[in-house]
């Protein structure tokens, strides 16, 4: 078992990604981006024709799945970097990520990946802090304007982050959050170096406790 998890949860744009990397090159620790695991099984099954409103045929594809993150994001061996943030990826992976078994089958392979990391790992995505990971060592909310979520988007445009945050918070399962023992950091018009130092500081101040 992975001795320490940092779990970072937040909508689209609210700097999760790169204050996650951030955060786990400071600590020495790995770096786990759940999203590209919804993207890549999106992509996957546009690829493959398949109707994504066809539970039980996603649900078997995400099962059937070892989807490699770095250097490239590939699903068995496939790579789909390339198409991971098109619009018709944006659009289908809220669908994905709405169907239960998809979300067993990753969620699996997400505490399987944790628990074989040396040290310590950051994860983050909608519902690592309540599902994934209750138990983290620390967990952390990230949020922002939509005005600034939608900028550092930048191509995707806000119309679209909006579409997928509510689509996130209202899902069946697994909807986005805030976990009760969170902490929220607004990452509005805040660097990505004092957010990272932030969450070090609480980080540390937990572990002394
Ligand atoms: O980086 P960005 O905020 O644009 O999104 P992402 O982290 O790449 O995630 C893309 C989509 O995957 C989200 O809009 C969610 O629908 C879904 N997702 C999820 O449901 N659960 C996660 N743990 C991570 C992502």
């Amino acid at each position: 078992m992975t001795q320490e998890v940092i779990a970072i949860d937040g909508p689209a744009g609210s700097g999760k990604s790169t204050v996650a990397r951030a955060v786990a090159d400071a600590l020495g620790w790995t770096y786990l981006d759940t999203g590209a695991m919804y993207r890549a099984i999106t992509v996957v099954a546009t690829r493959r024709g398949i109707d994504l409103d066809n539970a039980s045929e996603l649900a078997a594809l995400a099962e059937s799945a070892t989807i490699a993150l770095t250097p490239h994001v590939s699903v068995n061996g496939e790579s789909v970097d390339d198409d991971l943030r098109t619009h018709a990826t944006n659009v289908g992976v809220s669908v994905v990520a709405a169907n239960e078994g998809v979300r067993r089958a990753l969620v699996h392979q997400q505490r399987r990946w944790a628990a074989e990391q040396p040290v310590g790992t950051v994860v983050e995505g909608r519902d690592i802090t309540t599902v994934v990971f209750p138990d983290a060592t620390l967990k952390v909310f990230l949020t922002a304007t939509l005005d600034e979520r939608a900028r550092r988007r930048g191509e995707e445009g806000a119309e679209s982050v909006a579409r997928r945050d509510a689509a996130d918070a209202s899902r069946a399962a697994s909807p986005l959050r805030q976990a009760d023992d969170a902490v929220v950091v607004d990452t509005t018009g805040r660097s990505v170096e004092e957010v990272v130092k932030e969450i070090i500081e609480c980080l540390t101040s937990r572990t002394l406790n």
